[in-house]
């Protein structure tokens, strides 16, 4: 039986929107999830600091778990270090996250387009070699938020959210040109999805807030080997969260415990 469990990588509670579509489509699985939340947050990270950062915790998280494949549930880490893991880890199949803005340049019907995400994300020529490539017919604004992913680390850890700061934070999004109005608003960063339900009701007007979350599920899915239906790979192991700082409090390891993870031992 292969016990190799699939990681799962991301900044904070982020991508925990992820884990919760990877469970839905591989319920065979074991994963284990990464916050490295004594990196948090990571929009305000400098590229090459990032990237040197991201690929040495990797050299410790695939010697300690050897997984599978490794789900990097982050646009911000996305858009600047898949290829160097790629390089570092050969033999470690990699998912990246990426904003979007393919599939809402082919839904959008007035042509303009919003991508929401941290301001790292909006910065990246990654993103902007997107739009070029994909979305050069549509009105494409980019959105950087300094606030929201740490709004999103507080709902998650306790429940509460400033509506009035998600309002503020969201309003750029909504452009009205010509006559016609933003219609997407691509959540390119995966602790957004959390507060989706906020955005919809401090936004002006209704727009379609696009998840990729099932979409790297589906990736994922589809690098795995098949597994036998309905057997539970490792089913004598937990599914495990590690904390890369020593400051995971009580609420955030309860909120793992809500999803399913037991802290993976020192
Ligand atoms: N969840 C991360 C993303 O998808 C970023 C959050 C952060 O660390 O600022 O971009």
């Amino acid at each position: 039986m292969n016990e190799r469990p699939i990681l799962m990588f991301d900044s904070g509670v982020g991508g925990l929107t992820v884990l919760r579509e990877a469970r839905v489509l591989m319920p065979d699985r074991r994963f284990v999830y990464v916050a490295d939340d004594a990196g948090f947050p990571y929009g305000a990270w400098e590229e090459n600091a990032l990237r040197a950062r991201i690929v040495s915790l990797f050299a410790r998280l695939i010697e300690e778990h050897d997984p599978e494949i490794a789900v990097i549930a982050c646009n911000t880490a996305s858009t600047v270090v898949m290829a160097d893991l790629r390089a570092a880890f050969p033999n470690t199949p990699f998912v990246g996250t990426v904003p979007a803005i393919k599939p809402a340049a082919e839904r959008t019907r007035s042509g303009l387009v919003s991508v929401l995400a941290t301001p790292g994300t909006v910065k990246r020529q990654y993103t902007r070699d997107l739009i070029r490539e994909w979305a050069t017919k549509c009105h494409v604004r980019l959105v950087g938020s300094d606030r929201l992913a740490q709004l999103s680390e507080t709902y998650m850890r306790e429940g509460f959210v400033d509506e009035e700061a998600v309002r503020t934070e969201i309003a750029p999004c909504f452009v009205e040109q010509d006559g016609k109005r933003t219609d997407i608003v691509v959540l390119a960063c995966t602790h957004y999805p959390f507060l989706v339900n906020r955005m919809r009701k401090t936004a002006p007007w209704p727009v379609d807030w696009l998840d990729p979350a099932e979409a790297i599920a589906r990736r994922a899915l589809s690098l795995l080997r098949p597994a036998r239906p309905l057997v539970r790979e490792g089913a004598d192991k937990p599914d495990l969260v590690v904390f890369t700082s020593d400051r995971a409090d009580t609420a955030m390891v309860k909120l793992a415990r809500g999803f399913g993870l037991a802290p993976a031992a020192k």
